[in-house]
């Protein structure tokens, strides 16, 4: 069988977890020391901005001491591969950390924003952010204090490039999800969305997720032992 030309990825958490980048719902994960009201919604934000900029504060000062793996690595390699061929790697991911642009992915979607960069809520201005944020600092765009936030989608909030997803993976020869627990909306019912379409569906994760039954195809284990196998394999077939 030739290899697909046309593939969208997934990513969550789990493939940045052999970086050192905390998931989210394993036992030692970010929501079992915080609560994700607190910290990532819009009522923690108004409730408590100075917790919430910490929160965020501490995960990009940690981004330069973390390092792409072996699974970024293979993304970005196939997306190379798939370019020279004619076809194309869409990358989702739901991660905002800057891991798969370290490891050379390009066409990234980052449907759950970036930490390393900043919205100002009063103009909309985004831009670049590699400090602290705080609420005394003014947008320099609007001139306004206190509107300067994270560019981090929070619980209640619309994830951002859902069309250019959707319209990737309907024209999708393959879906493939990686890392994630499948828990959150709308990235949770991609697969699905995929298999109504008649594209099959694969799963990359360390254990069956919570729609583990909605793909057509799976690899457990550690990303960076199953993401570049399955690259090597996909290759071997181009
Ligand atoms: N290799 C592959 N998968 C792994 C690894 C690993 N080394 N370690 C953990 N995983 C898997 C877990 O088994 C789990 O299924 O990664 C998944 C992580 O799931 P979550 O912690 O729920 O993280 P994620 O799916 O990325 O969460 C989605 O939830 O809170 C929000 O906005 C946050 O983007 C995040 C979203």
């Amino acid at each position: 069988m030739r290899s697909p030309q046309n593939v969208v990825v997934l990513t969550g958490s789990g493939v940045s977890a052999e970086s050192g980048v905390a998931t989210f719902r394993d036992q030692d994960g970010v929501w079992a020391k915080y609560d994700y009201r607190e910290v990532a919604t819009p009522q923690g934000f108004a409730a408590n901005p100075e917790l919430v900029h910490a929160f965020y504060n501490d995960r990009r000062r940690a981004l330069p001491g973390v390092r792409p793996n072996a699974a970024h690595e293979a993304l970005a390699s196939l997306e190379r591969k798939l370019a020279e061929q004619g076809g194309r790697l869409t990358l989702v991911t739901q991660n905002v950390d800057d891991l798969h642009e370290r490891a050379g992915s390009e066409n990234i979607l980052h449907m759950h924003g970036e930490l390393k960069k900043s919205i100002c809520a009063h103009c909309g201005d985004v831009r670049v952010c590699d400090d602290d944020l705080a609420t005394t600092l003014r947008c320099t765009v609007c001139g306004r204090t206190g509107g300067m936030r994270p560019y981090v989608v929070w619980f209640g909030e619309i994830p951002r490039f859902m069309d250019e997803a959707m319209d990737a993976i309907l024209s999708a020869d393959l879906f493939v999800s990686i890392g994630t627990s499948g828990s959150v909306y709308p990235a949770a019912g991609f697969a699905g969305e995929a298999r109504l379409a008649g594209v099959p569906a694969m799963e990359l994760n360390l254990e069956p997720s919570e729609n583990a039954h909605v793909f057509s195809d799976s690899r457990y284990g550690p990303a960076t032992q199953v993401v570049p196998a399955w690259v090597e394999e996909v290759s071997a077939k181009g």
